[in-house]
């Protein structure tokens, strides 16, 4: 299977906001990455409900809801309703996190996992047999544009090998620093889904830029 790309709005233009969702919506991509930062869990505020609620409205794609947020256990319900059809959840934040993955799978979303770059993937062992999808951060959670956090391939590749015997359809996500550029190394370290934001937003040609994540070589 080639991999996915989840272009991240976080780095799109919210005064055209339209825009740049139809823009998504006719290139390659295959899911809009919507990232929601609370001031508490990451150093930084993104948004909430309603601007998801009309993300959601416009979007012909899914919408994969990457949540930093502490105690997110109290919202798996309102971000169903907003219109999340991927919901992941930060292992840091989650201290019932089989309790989570199962109430996200219930309401009929994806349910997935994030773990920060100092947490060792081993962590999720127990887990990994209930998760969709494991989001493993490739930058410190709460900005765009940051440096790629070369780890990362170490990372991919230890948890596709315990996913083989585990949970051979999870499928792996990484955020943070992915562009055209290193998209054929995560791929090929056993990277499913590419997140890409400030690589995409801030290109000249973002359907371009989100076509050659998607065909590195
Ligand atoms: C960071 C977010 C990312 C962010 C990625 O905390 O989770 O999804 O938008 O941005 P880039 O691709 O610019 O690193
Ligand atoms: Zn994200």
């Amino acid at each position: 299977m080639r991999h996915l790309v989840a272009p991240s709005l976080l780095s799109a233009n919210f005064l055209c906001l339209e825009k740049d969702i139809d823009m998504v919506n006719q290139s390659e991509a295959d899911l809009f990455h919507v990232d929601v930062m609370d001031g508490h869990f990451v150093p930084n505020i993104s948004f909430g409900f309603s601007i998801i609620k009309q993300i959601k409205s416009l979007a012909k794609k899914p919408l994969d809801v990457h949540l930093m947020i502490s105690n997110p256990d109290q919202y798996l319900e309102d971000f169903k309703d907003a219109g999340a059809d991927w919901l992941s959840v930060h292992y840091e934040t989650c201290p019932h996190l089989h309790r989570s993955i199962q109430q996200i799978k219930k309401l009929g979303m994806k349910g997935g996992v994030v773990l920060n770059p100092h947490n060792n993937v081993e962590l999720l062992k127990d887990i990994l047999p209930d998760a969709d999808f494991v989001l493993l951060m490739s930058v410190n959670p709460g900005f765009g544009g940051q440096h790629f956090i070369e780890g990362t391939y170490e990372r991919i590749r230890a948890l596709h090998r315990m996913k083989q015997d585990l949970n051979p359809g999870l499928l792996i996500e990484v955020d943070g620093g992915v562009d055209h550029v290193n998209a054929k190394a995560l791929a090929e370290a056993g990277a499913d889904i590419l997140v890409a934001g400030s690589a995409v937003f801030h290109s000249t040609d973002p359907a371009q830029t989100i076509s050659r994540i998607k065909h590195p070589d």
